[in-house]
């Protein structure tokens, strides 16, 4: 898919109601009262509370339910907007009780007049106050310098902890914390490359480990390099290195990040080039490939890059992901922004650790077996549901439901199971590009 330019003043609501393959689910209101939210974030554990973060740098507390007056968070004056630029994802600390924190990672608003100019990206911790209201300091802990962008200014290539972010493009990805408490952060390339082959060349710095781009890093709550990370340097020095950081690299954007349980695997969706959606599984030291694949042609623009050639190599080899769109869907998905398995067991069996993947664009879901040894889809996709707006974040709560975060129209839904509702399995769900194209919030290119 290509840029297109994010323009706030044309939101229109998304017309037709969601509809499910199977009619036994439906959707349950929570908000419709939402502006641009990008994602939902809950404390572990917690039936009655979860957050939804708006893509202008507010944050809301929704509590059994019901989305309260004044917001938990408002960091709206440190935040950039337009282009793919905002707040962008929120995680509490998997250890709340012990540590309370909530994680953001959003665009900083730079210094010049010229707002929409180059900037630098952060990801900060904020302590929750004890009465769960709001939250009373923030401690950045990546993307400490702040600048208004990297090219041309005096910034310290070896001392600095800085996200570039001079080409305007995808910046900031999913954070997910661990029960380790290892903080996983996504960086997306920093790159529009729209389609011209000095594009990808342009992008090879996401094939260095140091540079934070095109990356999920793996940190400590300080932010620290996690030891066995996979290019560690193994010291007390390296700590605060970049490339002792990074966990894995060559992503263009890996939007959000999800953790199975019932597998013990983190898996990442990587909104990728044109119509490449694809679904990994982490694995320390994996390479994606980007800029190298998907490109114009997988290795052929770049086969004169040692690095491209060796990827090539890995993937002829069976090095790939879980699932890519467009190679292998039906129908071809355009941006993912969600994976996820149910784990409720009231859901018909057929759910139970199969994928359900979220396309953006598209506006549908749907449902992908996956077999767990070989980590590869097994069916064809089959559709779950159609209509719900444009989806940038959906995940199981604690208390047993699916929420479903929209763009356009900016709203919260969470999935209703209701198996005594009919014998299910008569609609049919149409995937097709229903948000029009001023409308699109283009995380991706
Ligand atoms: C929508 O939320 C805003 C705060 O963001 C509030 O001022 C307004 O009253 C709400 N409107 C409705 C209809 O709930
Ligand atoms: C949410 O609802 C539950 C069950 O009705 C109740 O026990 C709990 O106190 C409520 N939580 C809040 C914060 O009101
Ligand atoms: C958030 O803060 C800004 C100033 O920084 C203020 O203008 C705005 O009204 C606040 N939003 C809400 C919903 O409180
Ligand atoms: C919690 O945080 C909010 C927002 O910062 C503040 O207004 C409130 O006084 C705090 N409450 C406590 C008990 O710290
Ligand atoms: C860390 O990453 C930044 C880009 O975000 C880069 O400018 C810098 O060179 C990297 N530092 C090291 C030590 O690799
Ligand atoms: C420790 O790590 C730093 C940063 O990576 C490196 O420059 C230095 O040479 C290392 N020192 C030793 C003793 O390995
Ligand atoms: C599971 O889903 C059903 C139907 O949507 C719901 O009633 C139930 O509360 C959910 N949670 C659990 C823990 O079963």
């Amino acid at each position: 898919m290509r840029p297109v330019l994010f323009a706030m003043g044309l939101l229109v609501t998304a017309a037709a109601g969601a509809s499910f393959y199977d009619e036994s689910f439906s959707l349950e209101e929570l908000s419709t009262n939402l502006t641009f939210p990008v994602g939902t974030c809950v404390v572990s554990g917690s039936q009655d509370k979860f957050l939804v973060i708006e893509l202008g740098g507010l944050a809301w507390l929704f509590v059994n339910g019901t989305k309260l007056d004044t917001p938990f968070l408002n960091i709206s004056s440190q935040i950039a907007v337009g282009h793919m630029r905002g707040l962008k994802a929120c995680a509490f600390d998997s250890d709340f009780s012990n540590h309370r924190y909530l994680y953001l990672s959003y665009m900083m608003r730079p210094d010049q007049a010229d707002p929409t100019g180059p900037t630098t990206g952060r990801v900060s911790k904020f302590r929750v106050n004890e009465s769960f209201t709001g939250v009373t300091e923030e401690t950045p802990i990546l993307g400490r310098v702040k600048s208004n962008g990297c090219k041309g200014h005096d910034i310290n290539a070896i001392e600095e902890d800085v996200i570039c972010n001079d080409n305007k493009g995808h910046n900031l990805g999913g954070l997910l914390m661990d029960k380790q408490g290892h903080l996983y952060i996504g960086l997306a390339d920093d790159g529009i490359t729209d389609g011209a082959k000095d594009g990808w060349l342009d992008l090879m710095y996401v094939q260095t480990p140091g540079y934070l781009a095109g990356k999920i890093l793996r940190v400590t709550r300080d932010g620290k390099a996690v030891e066995g990370n996979p290019y560690y340097s193994g010291n007390q020095t390296s700590l605060d290195d970049n490339a002792s950081k990074v966990y894995s690299i060559g992503l263009h954007n890996p939007w959000r990040m999800f953790y199975s349980e019932a597998w013990d695997r983190i898996f990442v969706v990587n909104v990728g080039e044109a119509e490449f959606e694809s679904v990994y599984a982490l694995s320390p030291g994996k390479n994606i490939g980007w800029p190298c694949t998907q490109a114009i042609k997988n290795g052929e623009a770049l086969d004169d890059y040692s690095v491209c050639q060796k990827i090539a190599n890995e993937m002829d080899a069976g090095f790939n992901s879980l699932w890519d769109s467009t190679k292998e869907g039906s129908p071809g998905s355009s941006c993912i922004t969600g994976a996820l398995q149910v784990s409720n067991r009231s859901w018909p069996a057929e759910f139970q650790e199969a994928f359900l993947f979220a396309d953006y664009c598209n506006d549908y879901i749907f449902l992908v077996d996956v077999d767990r040894t070989k980590l590869k889809k097994l069916d064809e996709p089959a559709d779950f549901a159609s209509g719900m707006g444009t989806i940038v974040d959906f995940r199981e709560h604690p208390d047993g439901y699916v929420y479903v975060v929209t763009f356009f129209p900016g709203a919260v839904h969470r999935i209703k199971y209701d198996k005594k509702a009919t014998d299910g399995k008569s609609k049919e769900v149409i995937g097709s590009c229903s948000i029009s194209a001023l409308n699109r919030f283009s995380f991706i290119s």
